[in-house]
Formats: structure tokens, C-alpha cells, sequence
């Protein structure tokens, strides 16, 4: 059997080389990023996957630009996306490029198993080919422009391109990829999407061009050196290579394969949802659990793009607003599926409003009033009243909630159930009032602040995958060992005596600079 039921497979899309790091990579990997250390805490052994996409006319012609090798090239821009890996505390378990030996091995593999099932074969393709893309349109898709250049359907330039080619038969696969996609609704997510490749799929699908023979920088075709793989068959083969493929006996491929979800941006659902799981199914291979489609960001209402020189780099917000500050503002503002809008304004007004006052104030009253009156340690509890009941009960049901709400990537809407109990805590805090309990009724206080701790407790440990930094800071100020911060620990509990370090600010608040 593969799969036992603790294991969970997360893939990025694999990034190419010919960019340097932006926003939108570090949006889909973040996103990853926070299923993957959201699983781990719940107990699944997880294999969270990333890397870099360095095949295609696209690259060739990059390093070519550059005067330089592509292999150089690539290693130069692959380390690039390694170096964002870490920047924005990525955890991922491994980083794949498509220059490596063992990818090569197993596209050649899947190759041989396609052409031996008769679903490859030779021809000629005449058609319309976008570089920027790498991908093939229609005579329906392409418009001429004014200027007389022809755009395919995303206003990228393509050309025509006639050459040899081997096929996949595609146009074979339409009703099984939509008996694939009914047996499980939620195989494409979110729903618009799903319904998108549908009606696509439903025009009707043609034979795919899966080989190039007018440059050389790719796969070798097995037995035919005259072709290179077509990039996206080679990128989208990343990732079972990844976990052993063709070694179907490997104890990796075996345990991961297949992944419970391929995450990509909306401009590559196609490929994920029609020609990626065809090719499978054509080899004979499981098809993923569920590929999620999530929305581009805009820069202050406008289009990112490299001529418009406003590319939002991810190092830059990090220096400017601190990296758990935009790890949470990435996947806060915006329903996750949606495009967005990156402005500056609504940044501050995040870090501000939801994190130093909502959270951060939150923990400093609760933890600078145990040092001033309570020696620094968490105090004794007394009988619980009906409030702290019912706080307790809105803090309780996080686990729970935020785990359904992941599982179908709602990644805000997780955050918004948070800040709902983020604020039941502050009305408690303001209702109890324990400043002036210290004068009329100090067990009273002592009972109060007590429930608080606890409460801090579980905010910070659901609130780990978005924000690893800022929390590690929290439990260390509750003095909860690093062994027992995984959801297992959940309903721990405080421990009255414990000592606790002197309280410190987690959540800085933004200062604008006078210009
Ligand atoms: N190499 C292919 C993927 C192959 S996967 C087998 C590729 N690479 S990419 O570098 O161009 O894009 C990677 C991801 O970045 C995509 O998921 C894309 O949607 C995302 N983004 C690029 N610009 C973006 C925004 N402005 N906003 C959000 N995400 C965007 O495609």
C-alpha cells in the first residue's frame, strides 16, 4: 500500500531560472511552507518539496544573453532560490533541480513507459509556441496585435514554430480526466478553477507536442538525441523523481507517493490538472490528491512586471516590516484562491493593528503583570468563573477549527477564526480587569491570569506554521519546552510555580520614516 494515513507529500511548483526571486515564488512556497509545518505539528511525517525549473528555450536563452554556459547560469539562479529558502524560513525537506542526474533518470524512465504503452508517438507539429510561457496555442488562442504581433491568450508573444516532434495522445485522456475530477471535488480547488479546466477539457483536447528538436538545452529523448523533452513533460516529472521515481520500490515513493497536493499559481493550473495527471494515468502511476490554484499579487493596483520596474522583492519586505510580519500579512489579507493587492498602507495597518496591539499588548499585559505581582511565576488557579469558561471554550475549539480550515487551504480564514479568539481574549482582559482585582480580590487576579497564560499558550502553538519566529519568542516567555510544542501537547495545561524569563515586546510596531 502507499500512503499510510500519517504521511502528507507538498510540492511548490519547481521555479525557473531565468528570474531572479519575487513575491509571487515566495507566495506559493510560504503557503506550502505553513501546511507543511501545520502537518508535522500534527503528527504527520511530512515531505515538503521545492526547486527549480532549469530546462527550455526560455533559460537557453537567458545564458545566451549573458554570454555565459547555461549550467553556469543555472547553478547561479538556483542558489538564488535556495538563498530565498532560507530568507523566509521555508522548512522544506528537499530542493530538486532538473539538471540533476536523478531527474534525468526518471524522465527518461517515465519516457520509455509512455512510448511502451503506445502513447507517444512521432510527427510533425506546426503550430503557435510561446517561450515565455513554453506553451503551445491554438489558431483559436493567438490574436494579431496592433503593431501585427501575435499574442497568445495571456498577451505573451508567440511564434510559429514547425519542426519533428513526438506526441502524447492527449486528446485520449478528456473523459478520464473528468471522471477523475468527479470522483473527487476537490481534487481542483478552489471551484472556480475546477469548473475552468472543465469547460476547457470540454472543447476538447488535442495531442500535446511533448518533444523540440530546435535547441538542445533539456532532456535527451531516450534513443532519438535529435529531440529534447518539451519542458513542462520534464518539470512536472520533478515530482516523483523527488521521492524515487522510477525505483517504485523505494520506501520514499512508496510512503509519499502520491502527493497530497501539488500547490501552483492559477497561470499553471493546466498543467497540473490536465496534461500531469494524463501523462500519469497514461503510465500508469497515481494521480495526485489535489492540485490548489491560488491568485496573483498586484504591487499598489498595478500589474507586477519587470518593464514596469515595480517587482516586489521579498528580501525587501522582510528588511522592512520583518519577516513573521510579512509571512503573515502574505496570507492574512488575501482569501487564499483570490489575487491580491500588496500596498504599503495595508501592511502597516496589519502589523500594527492585528499584531503589536491585538496579539502582542494582549500577552505583554497579562505576562508584565505576573512579574510585577506574582514574583514571575505562573500563579496558583482558583475556581473558574463562567467567563473564563467560555473564553477557554473559544480558545479550546482553535485546534479544531484551524485544522478544517487548512484542510482545504483557507489560510485567512484560519487566521480570521484566531483573531476572533485574539479578541474574545482582549474584551476578557478589559472585562476581568486584573489591575484593579490586584486591590479588591487578588486570588481573583491570580485566577485570571492564570486562564490568560494558557490562553497565550494555544494561540502561540496554532499560530507556529504562519509565524515561527514570533511564536518560538512567546512559549519561550511561558517557559514551554521546546518538546512540548506540538499539537499532541495541546490540552497540557499550565503548571502554577513555573518560572517565567522577564517579559519582552514581540510584535514591533511600525514607525513611518519621515521622508
Ligand atoms: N517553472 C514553472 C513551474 C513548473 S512546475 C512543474 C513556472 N515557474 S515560475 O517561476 O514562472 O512561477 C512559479 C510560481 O510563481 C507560479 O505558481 C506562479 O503562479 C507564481 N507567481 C508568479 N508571479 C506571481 C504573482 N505576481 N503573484 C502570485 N504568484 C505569482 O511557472
Amino acid at each position: 500500500m502507499s500512503n499510510d494515513a500519517k504521511s502528507y507529500y507538498i510540492t511548490t511548483p519547481i521555479y525557473y531560472v531565468n528570474d531572479i526571486p519575487h513575491i509571487g515564488h515566495a507566495y506559493t512556497s510560504l503557503a506550502c511552507d505553513v501546511m507543511a509545518r501545520f502537518k508535522r505539528l500534527d503528527g504527520y511525517d511530512v515531505h515538503f518539496l521545492t526547486g527549480t525549473d532549469e530546462h527550455g528555450q526560455k533559460v537557453e536563452a537567458s545564458a545566451e544573453k549573458k554570454g555565459i554556459d547555461p549550467k553556469v547560469f543555472t547553478d547561479e539562479v538556483s542558489q538564488s532560490f535556495r538563498d530565498l529558502a532560507v530568507a523566509m524560513n521555508f522548512s522544506n525537506d528537499d530542493f530538486i533541480r532538473t539538471t540533476e542526474q536523478r531527474h534525468y533518470d526518471a524522465c527518461q524512465a517515465l519516457w520509455e513507459r509512455l512510448l511502451e504503452k503506445g502513447e507517444i508517438y512521432l510527427g510533425s507539429y506546426s503550430g503557435w509556441y510561446a517561450v515565455r510561457d513554453e506553451a503551445f496555442y491554438t489558431e483559436k488562442e493567438v490574436t494579431k496585435d496592433e503593431d501585427g504581433v501575435m499574442r497568445g491568450p495571456m498577451g505573451v508573444e508567440v511564434a510559429w514554430v514547425e519542426e519533428p516532434s513526438y506526441f502524447f495522445k492527449l486528446s485520449a485522456w478528456g473523459d478520464r480526466l473528468l471522471a477523475l475530477y468527479d470522483a473527487d471535488p476537490d481534487f481542483i480547488l478552489p471551484k472556480s478553477r475546477r469548473n475552468e479546466v472543465i469547460s476547457f477539457i470540454k472543447g476538447g483536447l488535442m495531442d500535446l507536442s511533448v518533444s523540440r528538436t530546435t535547441f538542445n538545452w533539456g532532456v535527451p529523448v531516450p534513443n532519438d538525441d535529435k529531440h529534447i523533452m518539451y519542458v513542462w513533460l520534464d518539470a512536472l516529472t520533478n515530482y516523483i523523481t523527488a521521492v524515487g521515481y522510477p525505483d517504485e520500490e523505494k520506501d520514499s515513493y512508496k510512503k509519499f507517493w502520491p502527493a497530497d497536493l501539488h500547490m501552483v499559481g492559477k497561470d499553471i493550473l493546466r498543467f497540473h490538472t490536465i496534461y500531469w495527471p494524463a501523462f500519469l494515468m497514461a503510465a500508469d502511476l497515481p494521480t495526485p490528491k489535489r492540485v490548489f490554484a491560488h491568485g496573483w499579487w498586484t504591487n499598489e493596483g498595478q500589474k507586477i512586471s519587470k518593464s514596469l520596474g515595480n517587482v516586489i522583492s521579498p528580501y525587501d519586505l522582510v528588511e522592512r516590516y520583518g519577516l513573521d510580519q510579512t509571512r503573515y500579512f502574505l496570507l492574512r489579507e488575501v482569501p487564499f484562491g483570490n489575487d491580491g493587492d500588496f500596498a504599503h498602507e495595508a501592511m502597516v495597518t496589519r502589523m500594527n493593528s492585528d499584531l503589536a496591539n491585538a496579539l502582542g499588548n494582549l500577552v505583554q499585559r497579562g505576562l508584565s503583570m505576573i512579574t510585577k505581582n506574582c514574583e514571575g511565576k505562573i500563579p496558583e488557579s482558583g475556581e473558574l468563573s463562567a467567563e473564563d469558561e467560555k473564553l477557554q471554550a473559544s480558545v479550546d475549539a482553535l485546534l479544531s477549527d484551524v485544522r478544517s480550515e487548512l484542510d482545504v487551504q483557507g489560510f485567512s480564514r484560519a487566521l480570521e477564526r484566531i483573531w476572533r479568539s485574539v479578541s474574545d481574549a482582549n474584551i476578557y482582559v478589559d472585562e476581568q480587569a486584573p489591575w484593579a482585582l490586584r486591590k479588591t480580590d487578588f486570588k481573583r487576579m491570580e485566577t485570571v491570569l492564570f486562564v490568560l497564560t494558557d490562553v497565550y499558550r494555544k494561540l502561540a502553538l496554532v499560530l507556529q506554521p504562519y509565524m515561527p519566529e514570533s511564536t518560538a519568542k512567546i512559549l519561550d516567555l511561558l517557559s514551554v519546552a521546546e518538546e512540548q510544542r506540538s499539537f499532541d501537547n495541546w490540552s497540557d495545561g499550565m503548571k502554577a510555580g513555573t518560572e517565567l524569563p522577564k517579559p519582552a515586546g514581540v510584535f514591533p510596531r511600525y514607525v513611518e520614516q519621515d521622508s
